[in-house]
């Protein structure tokens, strides 16, 4: 029995070995989030590759293919012993790479369940499961999972407290922004909500993150606000009228850096007094979208259109891992070449990507059939149709759900219930899993 054990352990440890891609690579991928491990690598989801990955701070690249196909890996959190978790939103896993490489995934035992924000906390893993079942859950070390129902709306985001318990932004939208309810809840290691803020009409809360000085920060985009409220309770509201906090992250000074996609396309910081810096980011064509403060200082954030990693260090933007279409073709690199370049220097490839992007716009096109113009008119206001052609989904639902709050968000008039059977009748026929 024993001897059998070893013999499966090695096996498992064999095909970690081969599943594992070590390489200085230019690869394309779509991330939505990162972490930086004690060693000071950063690990990122790469949605359109299926893998999880990890650069070093030489800029090589070590990819963790998932063994669920187009299992679209979300969020990543790290664990006390050296384990990378991740949530596949659409396979409705958790997956886990160990320090010695091999990958683990975990199959939900709750139906439906999406798991979307990931975050470690003492020997517990907490998730939210997203708009459709608007839920929390709870993981603890035995594998027992424990799903507590949102007293409100859904959970926008998370944090964790330091007593062990969890911060939840809830969110109710509603048919335009000044409808959203938006309400700033504790949720306990028992399951115990606890609403700390009801924030009434007008309010859609996300981001909340707790920093190092026990100040929690939030962004509301329907009040047009970054809010920071200290240790001892007084909440102070910046403004932050025009645009929409995509993501965001503390560093160690407890500066509030984000990124917004919105047209302003830049990069900014929220000090803890309230003095907002921006940098405009060249090229303004890729949309940012997750962003991360390392311990270096660095800031380091991904981008929707070009898939690559862009660091952004005392001001200066550094480019790794250049933008290439993958279904055309995957930029092969010299063995030991550090794909990173100054960012001055692939304006040009962006542009030409972008270019790539509108010729494949006018080209690739939605099926003709009833819905695609109600599809064309409504789903292409924030991105192109690259990145609905791509995705292949057994059921839209769970998305249009997700694309209404980002409507909602955006103060674009929502989808009536006909537009959204209509919307995702058509998508489900067209671009489903089988075509
Ligand atoms: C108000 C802006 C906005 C509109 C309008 C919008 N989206 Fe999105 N969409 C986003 C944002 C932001 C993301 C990235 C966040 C995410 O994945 O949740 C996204 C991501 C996606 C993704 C990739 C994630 C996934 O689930 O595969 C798909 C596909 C998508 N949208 C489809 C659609 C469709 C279909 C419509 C039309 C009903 C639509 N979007 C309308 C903002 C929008």
């Amino acid at each position: 029995m024993r001897r059998m054990r070893h013999r499966l352990m090695l096996i498992a440890a064999l095909l970690a070995i081969v599943t594992t891609q070590s390489a200085f690579a230019c690869r394309p991928f779509g991330s939505y989030d990162f972490v930086e491990d004690a060693q000071g690598n950063v690990w990122f989801t790469e949605q359109d590759s299926n893998a999880v990955s990890r650069m070093a701070s030489d800029g090589s690249v070590t990819a963790y293919p998932i063994p669920t196909p187009n299992a679209e890996p979300y969020s990543l959190a790290l664990d006390g012993k050296g384990n990378l978790w991740f949530s596949e939103r659409r396979a409705g896993k958790l997956g886990r790479v160990a320090p010695d490489g091999t990958i683990t995934e975990y199959a939900l035992p709750i139906e439906g369940a999406q798991p979307f924000a990931l975050l470690s906390q003492g020997s517990a893993l907490w998730f939210t499961t997203g708009p459709l079942r608007r839920t929390v859950v709870r993981m603890d070390m035995e594998g027992k999972f424990t799903e507590m129902p949102a007293p409100h709306g859904w959970p926008s985001s998370i944090s964790a407290a330091d007593d062990g318990a969890l911060w939840v932004t809830l969110l109710q939208p509603g048919e335009t922004m000044a409808q959203a309810q938006g309400y700033l809840a504790r949720l306990d290691r028992a399951g115990q909500w606890k609403i700390v803020e009801q924030r009434g009409a007008g309010s859609c809360p996300n981001n909340v993150h707790i920093g190092g000085d026990g100040a929690l920060w939030l962004s509301d985009r329907c009040r047009g606000a970054i809010e920071r409220r200290d240790a001892q309770e007084r909440t102070v509201s910046f403004p932050y009228p025009e645009g929409l906090v995509q993501n965001a992250a503390l560093d160690h000074d407890g500066n509030f850096w984000f990124v917004d996609s919105t047209r302003n396309n830049l990069i900014g910081r929220m000090s803890p007094g309230g003095r907002l810096d921006t940098w405009p980011l060249p090229g303004n064509n890729g949309g940012p979208f997750a962003v991360a403060a390392l311990r270096n200082g660095d800031v380091i954030f991904s981008e929707m259109y070009n898939y690559n990693i862009n660091r952004f260090m005392r001001g200066v933007f550094e480019e790794y891992l250049v933008a290439v279409d993958h279904r055309k073709q995957i930029r092969e690199v010299e063995e030991g070449e550090i794909c990173r370049l100054e960012y001055a220097a692939v304006i040009a490839d962006k542009m030409a990507l972008e270019r790539e992007r509108v010729e494949a716009l006018k080209t690739a096109g939605f099926k003709a059939a009833p819905g695609q113009e109600l599809v064309s008119g409504r789903c292409l206001t924030c991105h192109d149709a690259t990145r609905i052609l791509r995705a292949r989904k057994s059921d839209w639902s769970y998305t249009i759900e997700l694309m209404q709050a980002q409507i909602t968000m955006r103060g674009l008039p929502a989808l009536t219930d006909e537009e959204r059977r209509t919307v995702i009748g058509y998508l489900n026929r067209y671009y489903n899993t089988t075509n």
